[in-house]
């Protein structure tokens, strides 16, 4: 049985990145790694961590569960086989009820590894008192920074492990560096997601950005917090191999398969490689299929694979 961990995601100034990061992040550790993910929209100020998947308009929600209308259990939405959801619904008196949510999440924790909540902008106490570790999400600038310290404060007085993570990082001059964040905040960075456009866009297909572009800088960074979170090693995926080896035509593939081809391959540089791609088809079907990937990226994907193997072929024949 697993009894997941509870971290609330939170920041002092709006707008920083909360929702897509809580959606982005809960997408890597169940997509990536296999893990058993809720994700739940604890913003019930301005809800809208259904817009991130195109859930819009949730029939039953965290609202209908804080005013004990149903069990907590009713308002879980299956987006995947590893990813739950618990949506939001505007709660105008919203303070007093959701001092309940530690409790009522409290009820779900066997069925998880990892229950991320997102949350409103500022000390948001009762997203606070429901977790065990927050992650608190910073933009690289002198406001953002300073008013982040008052959480952080409020953090270390109830004595919850922090990460802080620099988000929308543009690596443009007169941005606060990250050394200077750790120095101001008196607290190392976690994670540094790179302001990506493909961001924005994923969030305007109502998709992960993981789905539609799974090696663009933020999908890595996601990736690789998700892999620092669960103790996991990250791994290239088939993409990034398959790449990688077509351009220093070299072998490498994903390591059983890797072992595999060269046996049966030998030196034969051209079969290699055909394998190595045939490979990559494979998965990257398996991914389609699972809903990892968009169709389009899918598409995409599959067409440049196949013509890299056509191109193979008429090599051999030379
Ligand atoms: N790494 C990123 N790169 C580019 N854009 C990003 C990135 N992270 C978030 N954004 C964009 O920043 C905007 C604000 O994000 P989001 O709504 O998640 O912030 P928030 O902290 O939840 O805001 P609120 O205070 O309203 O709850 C969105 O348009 C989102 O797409
Ligand atoms: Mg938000």
């Amino acid at each position: 049985m697993l009894e997941g961990k509870v971290v609330g995601v939170v920041s002092s100034k709006g707008g920083a990145g909360k929702t897509v990061f809580v959606a982005n992040l809960a997408f890597a550790m169940s997509s990536v790694f296999g893990r058993r993910i809720l994700a739940v929209d604890g913003n019930l100020e301005a809800p809208n961590l259904g817009l991130c998947f195109n859930l819009p308009h949730p029939p039953l929600t965290l609202r209908d569960a804080l005013e004990d209308k149903i069990p907590i259990e009713e308002a879980i939405y299956q987006l995947n086989e590893k990813m739950d959801l618990i949506l939001g619904y505007l709660m105008n008196e919203a303070t007093s009820r959701k001092a309940k949510l530690g409790e009522k999440i409290q009820f779900l924790l066997k069925k998880y590894d990892f229950i991320l909540i997102d949350s409103c902008t500022g000390v948001d106490e009762d997203v606070m008192k429901a977790s065990d570790e927050l992650l608190v999400i910073t933009e690289p600038d002198r406001l953002s920074v300073t008013t982040v310290y008052k959480l952080i404060k409020a953090a270390r007085e109830n004595e919850l492990k922090i990460r802080v993570i620099l988000n929308k990082v543009r690596g443009s001059k007169g941005e606060l560096e990250k050394s200077a964040v750790e120095a101001t905040l008196a607290q190392p960075v976690a994670s540094v997601i790179p302001y990506d456009p493909r961001v924005i866009e994923a969030v305007n297909k109502g998709v992960s950005v993981l789905q539609l572009s799974p090696n663009s800088p933020a999908s890595k960074s996601y990736k690789k917090l998700a892999a620092d979170l669960l103790g996991e090693e990250l791994r290239e995926g088939i993409i990034e191999k398959t790449s990688k080896a077509l351009k220093k035509l070299k072998i490498k593939a994903p390591s059983e398969e890797e072992v595999e081809i060269r046996v049966e391959v030998g030196s034969d540089e051209i079969l290699a490689k055909k394998k190595v791609i045939e490979t990559a088809l494979n998965r990257l079907f398996e991914y389609y299929e699972r809903g990892l990937i968009l169709e389009d990226v899918y598409k995409d994907l599959k067409r440049k694979y196949l013509e890299e193997l056509e191109q193979l072929d008429s090599q051999a024949q030379r």
